[in-house]
């Protein structure tokens, strides 16, 4: 079946396109995430690895992922199941199962995510009628958000309150997603993405020119810029920046791939995608790594930034950052109208990237069972939301954890392992190098083809055994679980990610065999 005439879902401009894609990458992952592993792990000292994955992991295999989706398109595509079956050809039948990965991790990524999206939207609120202005310390900040979180039984918030926030946020995100890829993500995108930017530019600028407290803005860029080489050879600090590397760039996901299936044939993706991957780094290192730490810096020194960075995501993004606006110079209402714009930019944020996990699995149902989009869109809503209701009742038990380590934190290297080889060996480096090129805009550096063929690959394969052997096995046998009243949450946690995958296979092996004249069987593009 032709490109041309299999009529699907199209984005309608170029820079609609480009601030989707930003947008699906730049994400709490950036602002929260980041400045807490680069904290955590030595400030400096993370950036040497962070870089070099950038370039080895990070570069090559955005790419990939959007050559892998626009081929898929052609096929009529987006999702990964079909994406992977004609990379590999008609023959090799097993392809298209790979691809459950493809639907699982974003979807479960999507329930916990879309949780602490709504966190930023009561966040926005409280600070603007702000009802935790007064709580100027770090305990009292930290047992404010455990309320919220209903965690700690307080006098604050939470219950209700948490409920219909929660409720809000995934309707929204429903209708957006329901609204289509032009007339939904695009448009969120369009309007989202210059007030991210704004917001963060007149933070940033705030955090630079605060007086010296604790430490002054100048050594809390210090604190980031000062490299370590020494560093380079601590394993867990490259397991961090590598993971960083990916949870940030959305890859390993299958969001990208589903997002660039919506190009055509001809739509270049070397230089759209290289330019995505630079506007997310440049929202991470410069604004996201502008805004929180430094300004904890400012306040705590760097030893105070670092002890709460310690704490955890939450800890520096919102406990640290709800102090500091207490703490800012001025009336109190410009530290109000402050937390406003960073918790409305981490919502906006976070957004974007939630109707991007939903996209595959929305796309998978579209394409390969025929629904119509406001169909599929709701069903996963719903399923989505079914599932994060557990999260909701149960965050004190560790669940959030444990899905965020399976899916967002382990899971995408073993997509990426899974796709690289089907892109450089099954597909073939110089199938995949001319298809990257097709209507490309730019020539790709031609080091990148030995980078994509025997590199990422190494790279990947070292990864998941350092990181099997050091944390994902002691992980899976709960070595580091302090609180064994969670054990039998995270037990139930990983069951039902078990039973999604298995409802993601048979999904997959139904959708083929109703439709054996699939266009993937006829393993033609045009
Ligand atoms: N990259 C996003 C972030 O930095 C998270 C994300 C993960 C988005 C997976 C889409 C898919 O927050």
């Amino acid at each position: 079946m032709s490109a041309e005439n299999y009529s699907k879902e199209r984005w309608a401009t170029r820079i609609g396109l480009v601030l989707a894609m930003a947008g699906n990458a730049v994400g709490l992952g950036n602002f929260l995430r980041f400045p807490v592993q680069a904290a955590q792990n030595g400030g400096g000292t993370f950036m040497i690895p962070y870089f070099i994955s950038f370039l080895l992991l990070g570069i090559p295999l955005m790419w990939i992922e959007w050559g892998i989706g626009r081929y898929g398109g052609t096929f009529g595509h987006s999702s990964a199941p079909g994406m992977f079956q004609a990379l590999a050809g008609p023959r090799k039948k097993w392809a298209k199962y790979l691809g459950a990965l493809g639907l699982v991790i974003p979807m479960i990524v999507f329930t916990y995510y879309t949780y602490v999206v709504s966190w930023m939207l009561a966040m926005s609120f409280f600070s603007l009628t702000g009802s935790f202005f007064g709580l100027g310390e770090v305990d009292a900040m930290r047992s404010y958000l455990a309320s919220y979180q209903n965690i700690a039984d307080s006098s604050y918030i939470g219950g209700g309150v948490t409920i219909a926030f929660f409720l809000f946020t995934f309707c929204f995100i429903a209708w957006i997603l329901s609204r289509g890829v032009s007339g939904g993500i695009e448009k969120l995108a369009l309007y989202g993405m210059p007030i991210l930017f704004l917001f963060a530019f007149l933070l940033m600028a705030r955090v630079l020119t605060l007086p010296a407290a604790a430490a002054t803005p100048a050594e809390g860029l210090n604190f980031i810029w000062n490299p370590d080489w020494g560093a380079l050879g601590n394993a867990r600090v490259w397991l961090a920046a590598a993971g960083q590397m990916f949870f940030t760039l959305s890859v390993g996901m299958g969001t990208i791939h589903c997002y660039a299936s919506y190009l055509r044939k001809k739509d270049d993706v070397a230089l759209t995608g290289l330019s995505t991957a630079a506007t997310n780094e440049f929202a991470e290192v410069v604004l996201g790594g502008t805004i929180a730490i430094p300004a904890a810096v400012v306040f705590f020194g760097v030893a105070g930034a670092t002890a709460i960075a310690q704490g955890g995501s939450y800890d520096l993004g919102i406990v640290a950052m709800g102090v500091v606006f207490q703490k800012l110079p001025g009336p109190q209402i410009l530290g109000q109208l402050a937390a406003f714009l960073w918790f409305f930019l981490l919502f906006i944020a976070g957004a974007t990237s939630s109707v991007a996990q939903a996209s595959p699995t929305i796309a998978f149902l579209q394409d390969e069972f025929g629904w119509r989009r406001k169909r599929a869109a709701a069903t996963v809503a719903a399923i989505g939301f079914g599932l994060a209701i557990f999260h909701v009742l149960y965050f004190r038990m560790g669940v959030l954890d444990e899905w965020d380590y399976w899916a967002g934190t382990f899971g995408l290297v073993v997509f990426a392992a899974v796709e690289i080889v089907l892109f450089s060996y099954i597909f073939g480096i110089n199938a995949g190098w001319d298809q990257l090129h097709e209507g490309a805009d730019i020539r790709i550096p031609g080091i990148f083809k030995p980078i994509m063929k025997w590199v990422t690959p190494a790279f990947l394969a070292i990864l998941l055994g350092w990181w099997g052997v050091t944390e994902a096995w002691p992980a899976l046998l709960m070595e580091n679980v302090t609180d064994p009243a969670t054990v039998p949450y995270r037990w139930v946690s990983r069951l039902l990610m078990l039973g999604l995958t298995v409802a993601c296979l048979w999904m997959i092996h139904t959708a083929w065999k109703r439709q054996p004249q699939s266009p993937t069987d006829e393993g033609s593009s045009t």
